[in-house]
């Protein structure tokens, strides 16, 4: 196991007080002070950084209800085909053992007064809308409806909680079995934008086609948040330059890296929440070169002369912005 220690963006030493299957291939810890007292407190679609066994840096939504103050609760899907972090975590972290964490963050607010509220999850993409709903408590007048995407019963996280009773009318329930011809189609649920807030958190494919459905709300009411922290690696990546236009400093980019991880490894601080594409905190200009766009926030007419750094590439052997 790495040496884990306390660092900046994980300063608490938190201890791992109960691990659970949440379903086939998810896992769910709980964290707590090893003292017992309370933690700081979190809003809900809020995030924490972990440190995984491995060392690794992970970004993960708090799923439990955030009037809870000594306890932080994640589910982690152990993906197989990642870089290792989720798997790091799944199999090698224990009950008992003292975990870096960071202080919540929250890219993914929910706001207070909407009318109505939707909610759409794919997979583990339900851990930050868990907690939203959560919060709405048992006697909350709001007014929402999940829809909850996922494989089968069996991958299904937090199934038999969404289906008690009280979420009757108000949680659907969606298994595709893997067969794309199954996917549910969400366009009578986006066709008419009215006074309600979208929330929407799932894999890049169920994000991109809420996005394109939903063109016609306006931005305010669109929520995205990706769980896929720097954006996924794609088959055809290629390094590239960022050039500074202020100092004309000069970095390369590799394949696996973001611009910000970049940036911030050469003592460069850009501010930053999501890390993922959604938030909007990192927008930069794009004095020249052809980005390789992969976040959930501009808009077409932004995209000649913007660029999201924590998750863009670029389609050019280099980029310059304007820092
Ligand atoms: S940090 Fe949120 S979009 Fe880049």
């Amino acid at each position: 196991m790495a040496n884990l220690q306390p660092h900046a963006d994980t300063p608490m030493l938190l201890r791992i007080a109960r691990i659970h299957d949440a379903a086939q291939g998810i896992r769910s810890l709980e964290f707590e002070q090893p003292d017992g007292s309370e933690l700081p407190p979190f809003t809900p679609g809020s995030h924490i950084k972990v440190q995984v066994p491995n060392g690794l840096l992970r970004k993960y939504s708090l799923c439990n209800d955030a009037s809870e103050r000594h306890r932080y609760v994640i589910a982690v899907k152990r993906d197989a085909q990642g870089q290792g972090g989720s798997m790091s975590l799944c199999d090698d972290a224990k009950e008992g053992d003292l975990i870096p964490v960071g202080v919540p963050d929250n890219a993914f607010a929910l706001v207070d007064n909407a009318k109505a509220y939707v909610f759409i999850a794919g997979g583990i993409g339900i851990t930050p809308i868990l907690s939203m709903i959560r919060s709405f408590g048992e006697l909350s007048n709001a007014k929402w409806k999940l829809y909850y995407f996922t494989r089968s019963p069996e991958t299904t996280a937090f199934l038999k909680e969404l289906q008690a009773p009280e979420f009757k009318g108000k949680v659907k329930i969606h298994h595709d079995f893997g067969d794309p011809a199954k996917a549910f189609d969400l366009w009578p649920v986006l066709e008419r934008p009215g006074d309600t807030h979208v929330y929407c958190c799932g894999p890049r494919g169920l994000m991109e086609a809420v996005r394109d459905m939903s063109g016609h709300w306006p931005a305010t009411k669109m929520h995205f948040e990706s769980f896929n922290e720097g954006g996924e690696v794609r088959a055809d990546d290629k390094p590239f330059d960022v050039v500074l236009k202020g100092t004309g400093k000069r970095f390369q980019v590799p394949v696996g890296v973001s611009i910000l991880n970049v940036l911030r490894q050469h003592g460069c601080n850009v501010p930053s929440s999501c890390e993922s594409g959604t938030c909007g905190t990192c927008r930069t200009t794009l004095v020249s070169g052809e980005a390789d766009h992969r976040d959930m926030v501009l808009l077409p007419e932004d995209l000649a002369h913007q660029v999201m750094i924590c998750v863009s590439r670029a389609k050019s052997t280099e980029l310059v912005i304007d820092l």
